[in-house]
């Protein structure tokens, strides 16, 4: 781990004075404060899950989950009241989008992604869906959103519609971000997908939009940056790199895992935050 940090620290300068270069970010004075604790928690609005990270206990289940008002599906509360607000403005906007996707047990997500592989193929699979136990989908803070049964329906041309164009616009006012953007699979680890929005709270979403970055790693890496010179909280490590896939003992849609708090380990989030996918280093995975 010692040496993976070493040649890590280097990667990282080098990406970040990249990033320095192409973009210019906001001063740090101008973010958020945020103590490093409320970075690393699972439960924490803020909890930066990717193909690198996985959540511990695997099968996480948030402790609090509500339904999203009209729908069969659910999400934290500030979530759901997030989604709710935006897709009811939407509607009154002009699009008739709806929620196509929201929480997902591990047990759910195994199934998804399963499917996508025996479909696809290993390596597309994993540009497109997340492993189980490394989907904010798990964390209960995303959400999918489009038409049903429409032609552009979880497609990128999704992006181009005048829905999905609205969504992107407007889903920070909400407190959500566009999680996914376009051109930017090296550093989220996915493909584009214009109708995954994830929750930070308004605050954040507003902070990240001035900020310059364009991802929630770019982000979550400049918080942290800040954050580290808070007093440091008690931190039980949970989070270990996605290196594993356990079987599932039972498959369902919402879940039948015990809730549970499930926390970031923060030396393999400071090693593997702005590393690319592990999957793109050749092992980890058994294909
Ligand atoms: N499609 C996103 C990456 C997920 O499966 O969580
Ligand atoms: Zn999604």
């Amino acid at each position: 781990m010692r040496l993976a940090s070493a040649i890590t620290s280097c990667i990282v300068s080098g990406l970040l004075v990249f990033s320095t270069a192409a973009a210019s970010f906001a001063a740090p004075e101008d973010l958020p404060q945020v103590e490093a604790g409320d970075l690393d928690d699972a439960s924490s609005l803020l909890a930066l899950i990717n193909p690198s990270t996985k959540l511990s206990p695997e099968d996480y289940t948030p402790k609090e989950l509500v339904s999203v008002a009209g729908t069969s599906y659910q999400l934290r509360p500030e979530a759901a009241d997030a989604v709710e607000d935006l897709v009811a403005d939407a509607r009154k906007a002009g699009h008739s989008i709806k929620v196509l996707s929201a929480f997902r047990s591990y047990q759910r997500q195994y199934s998804l992604f399963n499917q996508y592989q025996a479909k696809y193929g290993t390596a597309y699979a994993e540009r497109i869906s997340a492993r189980p136990g490394t989907s904010e989908h798990q964390l209960g803070l995303a959400a999918d959103l489009g038409y049903t049964n429409s032609q552009a329906e979880l497609k990128e041309a999704f992006g181009r519609t005048p829905a999905g164009q609205w969504i992107a616009k407007h889903a920070v006012d909400y407190g959500l971000i566009v999680r996914y953007p376009q051109g930017m699979e090296k550093i989220t680890g996915y493909k584009y997908e214009p109708w995954h929005v994830r929750y930070i709270g308004k605050e954040q979403a507003q902070a990240m939009a001035d900020s310059g970055a364009e991802t929630y790693e770019e982000y979550y890496s400049m918080l942290k940056d800040e954050a580290v010179k808070e007093p440091k909280k008690s931190q039980e490590p949970k989070n270990v790199p996605a290196v594993e896939q356990k079987k599932p003992e039972s498959e369902s849609d919402q879940g039948t895992a015990t809730p549970g708090s499930g926390v970031l380990k923060q030396e393999d989030l400071d090693v593997l935050r702005f590393l690319p996918p592990y999957r793109d280093w050749s092992f980890g995975f058994i294909p």
